[in-house]
């Protein structure tokens, strides 16, 4: 990806996350009921799983990253900065082709369509050993493990992290440390966003370029963070 791309995708979503931080500081997120329109919504694009409660928790999740991205409201991310994304951290090879097949003619993404990367990232059917390795390895919380264990907490969850919601992160999960908390929700978003942060057959050390690679990416981000102050 080049680095103006990735620079530009970072900004976009440190931005949303430093939003969706304050917006949803001091709100009771406990136990909510799911609204008619994700459930109706999930059942029209993705009838198998819409009678899931893992999976809607899951979807409400990707509506709800969709929605920070999406700053002008019109229901759809604009195509530009997710080309960087498609080609480089989804391979894509034919980005092109692949935005008219994803896009439609309009070139922006909605829901649905970020729905359906989701589902095509190998994230999504990680294991619950798998998520512990990223948690350990990429995120460097190991104090967690058990916590996630306990949970059940598979690939297929990982939206959720991405999202701020104290009862999963401070109740289920135990993480009284905010700055853990801020840790797993950019890493989830990032993982959520462009799939895995390395090949895992390689492990998540071994492919030293790669790690540093990703590492720099993160970085940038951080560091916009701090200069553009989005929050
Ligand atoms: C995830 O697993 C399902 C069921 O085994 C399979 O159909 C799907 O292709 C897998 N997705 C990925 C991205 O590997
Ligand atoms: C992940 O957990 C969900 C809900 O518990 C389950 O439906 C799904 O099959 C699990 N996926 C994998 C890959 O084990
Ligand atoms: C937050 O997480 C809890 C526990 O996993 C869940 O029951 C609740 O529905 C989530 N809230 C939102 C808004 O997703």
């Amino acid at each position: 990806m080049d680095f103006s791309k990735s620079v530009t995708l970072w900004i976009l979503c440190l931005c949303f996350l430093g939003e969706s931080l304050m917006e949803k500081q001091g709100s009771v997120d406990g136990e909510q009921q799911h609204t008619d329109s994700s459930v109706s919504e999930l059942c029209r694009i993705d009838k198998p799983l819409c009678k899931d409660d893992n999976a809607l928790l899951s979807f409400e999740a990707i509506c709800s990253i969709h929605k920070q991205m999406d700053d002008d409201a019109n229901g759809n991310v604009d195509v530009l900065e997710t080309d960087g994304f498609l080609r480089e951290d989804l391979n894509y090879h034919d980005p092109k082709a692949k935005h008219n097949s994803f896009h439609g003619d309009d070139q922006f993404i909605s829901v649905e369509d970020l729905w359906n990367v989701w589902k095509g990232s190998e994230v999504f059917n990680w294991t619950v050993d798998e998520v512990v390795e990223w948690l350990i390895a990429y995120v460097e919380l190991p104090q967690y493990e058990e916590s996630f264990r306990k949970m059940n907490f598979n690939g297929s969850a990982m939206p959720r992290l991405a999202v701020k919601n104290a009862t999963l992160t401070v109740t289920v999960l135990k993480m009284l440390d905010r700055n853990h908390v801020q840790k797993i929700q950019l890493k989830a978003l990032d993982t959520v966003l462009f799939g895995p942060p390395l090949s895992k057959s390689h492990g998540f050390r071994s492919a030293v370029h790669a790690d540093v690679k990703r590492l720099s990416r993160v970085d940038a981000g951080v560091m916009l963070f701090y200069i553009y102050g989005c929050v």
